[in-house]
């Protein structure tokens, strides 16, 4: 059943019903330091616990942003497992906000966040 009050917020672990954020809070992980112009790799996978990929609800989408700035969107079908990995080079050093965002088709939009530091 879709959850409407879910759909007029973005919802994160800090703010969305805990039963819910543990299927969809999108988590971020990185391997390694994080050089300036470098390729390092992004993963975001939705949940700590898989969310479901079946017909009538699913994980639509995951954007990955930089503070404001947009970086990628990969949309899903309902063969696909909802996690992704992402090739992204930072051409300046400074601290970054990753933040991720994935879509439920019924229970709204979710974030997760990383800081990374590249140097
Ligand atoms: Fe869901």
């Amino acid at each position: 059943m879709m959850e409407t009050s879910l759909f007029c917020q973005v919802n994160s672990i800090a703010s969305g019903p805990a039963d819910k954020a543990k299927t969809h809070a999108p988590v971020i992980t990185t391997q390694g330091d994080i050089k300036v112009g470098r390729p390092f790799l992004v993963n975001i996978k939705v949940g700590e616990t898989m969310h479901p990929m079946e017909n009538g609800h699913s994980i639509q989408f995951i954007d990955l942003y930089s503070g404001d700035i947009y970086l990628s969107r990969v949309d899903f079908t309902q063969m696909n497992i909802p996690e992704v990995s992402l090739s992204i080079a930072f051409p300046h050093e400074g601290k970054r906000t990753l933040r991720a965002f994935s879509r439920c088709n019924l229970h709204g939009i979710w974030e997760g966040i990383k800081e990374v530091n590249v140097t």
